[in-house]
């Protein structure tokens, strides 16, 4: 069977949005694990009123890579974090994920679900028919990759946010996850919580090689953990580069914001 990431290519490239920037980490061979083109969503009012949510959405993430999708409220990063983990089915465009995919939420205790960490990460092993001894091993290279090893024989309920959400990334990891959709998994969590998290993404994705993950977040400095990024406003991505660049754009635009409502 031919990879599906070739026929999406074959059939249809990559439309940049408007200020897109070359990505220096990416060429044309390049394997790519998430790509949307021209996506677009709305949902219709009781009225019959179409509202567009989703305008003419393109980002492509190469494989193994940490990205965030940054940008104002109400922008529509859930939206389309939903879409690629196929929650939501967009109105008009294409998407193409690597398999398996998981999508993390925002709320850690809507994450977990065992009595204990190792039982919570060995969860979602059942389907695959596995030995103990291939569970055991598959469970602690995943919490030792979110450094949660210590943690393993631990009730669920004693931890705290940050590390309820690594051990349901160690779950996804478990599962041999080739894609994590994180969805401001950060809001809820204290500073150090947060930096745990982020951490153990980035240490996930490094170890692993080829695990790529999808971070939504408002939170600017994250980007310093970032290989890459996709700025939205108002349903529409308007920039995707590498994270340095996006950085850049992100401050011109509030500098000019500021300066705008100062005059
Ligand atoms: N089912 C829906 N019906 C009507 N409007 C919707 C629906 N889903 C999303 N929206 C609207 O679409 C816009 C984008 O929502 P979305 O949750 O994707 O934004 P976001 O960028 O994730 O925001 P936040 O940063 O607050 O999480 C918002 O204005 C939201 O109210
Ligand atoms: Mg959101």
């Amino acid at each position: 069977m031919m990879n599906p990431s070739k026929l999406i290519h074959a059939s249809k490239p990559f439309v940049p949005p408007v200020h897109s920037i070359p990505l220096t980490r990416t060429n044309v061979t390049e394997e790519i694990s998430i790509e949307g083109c021209n996506l677009s969503f709305s949902v219709t009012t009781r009225q019959g009123k179409t509202i567009p949510i989703l305008k003419d959405c393109s980002l492509r993430i190469p494989s193994g890579q940490f990205w965030m999708l940054l940008g104002p409220n109400g922008c529509g990063k859930s939206t389309l974090l939903k879409i690629l983990a196929g929650l939501l089915n967009p109105t008009n465009g294409t998407v193409y994920v690597k398999r398996p995919r998981s999508f993390v939420f925002q709320n850690p205790d809507h994450q977990v679900v065992m009595p204990t960490v190792e039982a919570d990460v060995a969860f979602g092993l059942g389907k695959f028919n596995l030995t103990r001894d291939e569970v055991k091993s598959r469970v602690s290279k995943a919490v030792n990759a979110v450094s949660m090893f210590k943690y393993l024989q631990r009730s669920v309920q004693t931890l705290s946010g940050g590390q309820k959400q690594r051990v349901a990334i160690a779950g996804a990891l478990a599962e041999a996850c080739k894609v994590l959709l994180l969805d401001e998994l950060t809001t809820f969590l204290d500073e150090s919580d947060q930096v745990g998290v982020i951490k153990a993404v980035r240490n996930s994705l490094d170890s692993s090689g080829d695990v790529t993950a999808l971070w939504v977040t408002h939170r600017l400095e994250e980007l310093e953990y970032a290989d890459g990024a996709v700025y939205m406003e108002n349903g529409r991505v308007v920039m995707h580069g590498d994270a340095a660049s996006i950085m850049d754009f992100i401050k011109t635009r509030q500098s000019a914001y500021i300066r705008e409502i100062s005059s």
